[in-house]
């Protein structure tokens, strides 16, 4: 409980300010007592509860919304305190209303204020655009009510808010929705002093949030503020009023598109459809993809070509619009009409009956059904009173006369955009409309993003354009209209097109902010790069639309993604099903994840492995993850097998290496991957930990994570697993060593034909395991200061062991690979006469038998494996990897 005057701290249930004397007044009905499941309404509440545990421990983007109802408190003073109770009772009715409206949870009930959180628990793409949007409902709704008191009783009060958006970390969410959260940074601090030095009855909003949602709102800008606790001024606007609906295209469209790349041949797909339209065969469009693809951009280049050729209607779907009925509907006749948000209910009748009686007099009978879909009174009472589904169908029917009446005079586009958010009274009229299409001359437009699926069926005169990725050189292109340039330089070219890979909207923020973060700047005849751009922030825009998106997945795939965003860009099924909980089946998640285009397979043979279709995908899903959820923690596969698991092959696996790096903790600055002492936690990147280890010199102090005392030795538990290798080898060493003693199993015949074979093939038993020493030892270095614990020539058959202190040569997966086993597919290759097939399987064994740098063959047990270099004294170096071309 804070002062509101002076802002200080009261302990819980203080009647006073014992610094400044203000009275202290509360509003125990409308918060403190109650759970937010009170007020949360149902449809929020199910959404939360339903992926709650998929919430609790991420980082959110969210916008903070502090608000303020100033003047109860000196009111107390004067007025029967009940009065006022009741009065604030009824204002914080109305600003829950408010923030529900946009989907934003209200978190405390602060003395005589509140505080809510918009993209939080549940991200949303537009969470400062609902914030705001809920800041002026709330002073519009504040203003209303905050008449009647003043005129009856001469109480006077307003309503101040400060508003901030950044990162916060979603703690528990309890049964009754109370949720646990911790601000990074000073997020909450800022909006909580903004909204102190607002003027009452203003909106005050930090440059974060300023930046989101410029273009959206009339703002003021208040130049730097002073803030309590702040050493430097913050700029700060003052939000006045709502720009007409817009979309984030039409601010975009407002400041400048860049120049259209690519997409010929979705524009004359679309002009082909808009012909056939014309000439009287109605045809309905579907454009469908992506976020950002350029869903709207062609429907916007699509007027550009019709022109005046013929009437074009358009209504918007918002993702906050769900829950109004007919939302779209009302946005389209409403931009028709001319009617804006300022205009009286007069104003709007008269331009409702001027455009609709032009038409033809016999048409006013639809003007009742019009005005009541608009919010204005009727004129009539029978159509305020009717059976709401007969009212429905009349309506229906009023705005088909008025589309067929336009139609009669010029072809009519209706557009209507982003349908995977309309609510269910739309779709049914869309329906309707896409059904009363093809005798008509009327095109109508949909666009959805690929995640929906809509409810119209299948019809000829249906048509489908799927906007795809640009290509890299179109990206270029694009991004060097933005950047006026001629040539960009190779490093960014490469960098736009890895991180957007192709997706324009990406390419235009990406730009934005590498000029914005002064990573690039005009220098040259072109742009030069200021920085390294490696380790390139996701924007804001996108990270909240790709955070939206993955918030709305089902808990399992969410999960899978983000525990496969910590493999890295590509990762196996086999890894992510060790990686994800224990015996929770990854099959359906990534079929859905397939299916929603977030990931694509990329190889199913010898193993299924995914790639994640957007890098920026995977920074988000892992940006959203706290520390400990970054580290992988491997269980035991289907064989029980604890040990190292397998990165894609021939590439880095980036999730540990991540973690590694970033927990700044073990040896080298690294960190162990560990979660709480978890059997084979160290299991994914041994080989990365036990390098960090050597690099550091063995100076292995424990890192971060709930270890148990005992592990305070000088290596973190999974260090100490990463080198002590004897105990994780011995089983799979047995098996290569069965394998060298028995040959192959008897349903290899063809396996054992060749290791016996004319060429000399084979594989040779390594010495014994008992050559190993127990542990890493602590001196033992050679003449170049790297440690070498093991003589080369008596390591164990077993590869993928790393003893020696050399960086691996080039082309060496770095990764440990466990011991293939036969597998299905071998057989099946046999079976079908795959001769290819079978020799990537025989090829794979042989990468596992190899070991110190030599191939191991039959009859020349010590051929060096090519890819190892070997000093003056003929010594290998680097032992221990794998050989990836041997033959068995
Ligand atoms: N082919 C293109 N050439 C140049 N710029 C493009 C192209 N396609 C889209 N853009 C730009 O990319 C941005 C995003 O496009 P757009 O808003 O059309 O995406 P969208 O698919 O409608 O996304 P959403 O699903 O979020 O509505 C816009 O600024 C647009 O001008
Ligand atoms: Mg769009």
């Amino acid at each position: 409980l804070a002062c509101v005057d002076c802002g200080t701290e009261l302990p819980i249930g203080a009647a006073f300010c014992f610094a400044c004397g203000r009275a202290v007044v509360t509003a125990p009905a409308a918060g403190g007592a109650r759970a937010p499941e009170a007020y949360t309404p149902n449809h929020l509440a199910e959404k939360i509860l339903a992926s709650r545990s998929a919430l609790e421990g991420e980082r959110k983007q969210v916008t903070v919304l502090f608000i303020d109802v100033s003047g109860f408190t000196s009111l107390s003073e004067r007025v029967d305190p009940e009065d006022v109770h009741r009065l604030m009772t009824e204002a914080f009715e109305l600003m829950l209303a408010e923030v529900h409206r946009y989907e934003g949870t209200v978190n405390q009930f602060l003395g005589d204020g509140i505080m809510a959180l918009f993209g939080a628990p549940i991200a949303h793409e537009d969470h400062a655009r609902r914030a705001v949007l809920a800041a002026l409902g709330i002073q519009r709704a504040l203003a209303g009510y905050r008449e009647d008191p003043l005129r009856r009783r001469g109480i006077d009060f307003q309503v101040r808010q400060g508003l901030n958006t950044g990162l916060v970390v979603v703690g528990s969410i309890g049964n009754d929705l109370r949720m646990d959260y911790t601000a990074v940074g000073d997020t909450t601090n800022v909006a909580a002093r903004l909204q102190q030095v607002a003027q009452p009855g203003s909106i005050v909003i930090a440059e974060p949030t300023y930046r989101l949602t410029a273009g959206f709102f009339h703002m003021r800008s208040l130049g730097e503020l002073r803030l309590k606790g702040k050493a430097e001024p913050a700029p700060a606007w003052e939000v006045m009023t709502a720009r007409e609906a817009r979309s984030r295209f039409d601010v975009e469209a407002e400041r400048g598109l860049t120049i259209l790349v690519a997409r010929e041949r979705e524009l004359a797909a679309l002009w082909d459809c808009f012909e056939k339209a014309r000439a009287g065969q109605g045809q309905v469009v579907f454009i469908v993809g992506e976020p950002g693809i350029g869903k709207s951009r062609l429907v916007y280049e699509l007027r550009r070509l019709i022109g005046n050729q013929a009437g074009w209607m358009e209504g918007r779907c918002v993702a906050f619009g769900r829950f109004t009925p007919f939302h779209p509907l009302i946005d389209l006749l409403r931009r028709k009409f001319g009617i804006e948000d300022g205009d009286d209910e007069q104003t709007a009748i008269d331009k409702i009956e001027g455009r609709v009686v032009a038409l033809g007099d016999d048409l006013r009978s639809i003007l009742p059904y019009v005005r009541y879909l608009l919010g204005i009174d009727p004129g009539n009472t029978a159509v305020s009173s009717m059976d709401p589904q007969e009212r429905r169908g009349e309506l229906f029917h009023a705005l088909r006369r008025l589309v067929l009446r336009e139609a009669e005079r010029l072809p009519q586009v209706m557009v209507f955009e982003d349908i995977h958010w309309t609510d269910k009274a739309t779709e049914d009229y869309l329906a309707l409309v896409a059904d009363n299409v093809p005798a008509s001359p009327v095109l109508l437009v949909l666009t959805y993003r690929t995640s929906h699926s809509h409810p119209f069926g299948e019809r000829s005169y249906h048509n489908r354009v799927a906007p795809g990725a640009l290509s890299a050189g179109d990206t270029v292109v694009m991004a060097g209209a933005m950047l006026a340039a001629e040539r960009l330089p190779d490093g960014l070219q490469a960098l736009i097109a890895r991180k957007a890979e192709g997706n324009p909207f990406f390419i235009e923020e990406l730009v934005k902010s590498l000029r914005e973060a002064g990573s690039i700047r005009p220098g040259g005849d072109g742009w030069v790069l200021t920085q390294r751009l490696d380790d390139l922030a996701v924007p804001d825009t996108i990270q909240d639309i790709i955070a939206a998106r993955i918030d709305r997945l089902p808990e399992a795939s969410k999960r899978a993604l983000q525990a496969a965003s910590v493999i890295g860009r590509t990762f196996s099924r086999r890894l992510l099903d060790r990686v994800v909980e224990p015996h929770a089946s990854t099959e359906t998640p990534l079929r859905e994840l397939v299916g929603l285009e977030l990931i694509r397979e990329t190889r199913v043979f010898p193993e299924s492995e995914y790639t994640f279709k957007h890098a920026l995908t995977q920074d988000v899903a892992y940006g959203s993850l706290l520390g400990p959820r970054r580290e992988v923690a491997p269980s035991p596969d289907r064989d029980g097998d604890r040990g190292p698991v397998e990165g894609p092959a021939g590439r880095a696996v980036r999730g540990p290496g991540a973690a590694l790096r970033e927990g700044g903790d073990l040896g080298q600055g690294a960190r162990v991957p560990h979660a709480g002492g978890r059997q084979g936690s160290a299991g994914l990147c041994h080989a990365r930990c036990h390098r960090a280890v050597r690099r550091g010199r063995g100076n292995c102090r424990p890192g971060a994570g709930g270890r148990s005392p005992r592990d305070t030795d000088d290596h973190p538990p999974p260090a100490r697993r990463a080198l002590r290798p004897r105990e994780r080898l011995r089983s799979r060493a047995r098996r290569v060593r069965e394998r060298v003693a028995t040959g192959p199993p008897e349903r290899e015949p063809s396996r054992r034909r060749r290791s016996s074979g004319g060429d000399g093939a084979g594989v040779a038993p390594g010495p014994s395991l008992r050559s190993m020493p127990r542990r890493f030892p602590s001196g033992g270095r050679d003449r170049g200061g790297h440690r070498r614990s093991l003589d080369p020539g008596r390591r164990p058959t077993e590869r993928g062991v790393r003893l020696r202190g050399h960086r691996p040569p080039r082309g060496c997966p770095d990764e440990v690979q466990p011991c293939p086993r036969p597998k299905p597919s071998d057989r099946g290759c046999r079976q079908s006469g795959d001769r290819a097939g079978l020799r990537r399987g025989t090829r794979k064994l042989g990468r596992s038998l190899c070991a110190g740098g030599r191939a191991v063959r039959r009859g020349d047990p010590s051929r060096p494996c090519p890819q190892h270099p070997r000093d003056a004294r003929g010594h290998v170096h680097g032992g221990g990897q794998p050989y990836r071309t041997g033959r068995v």
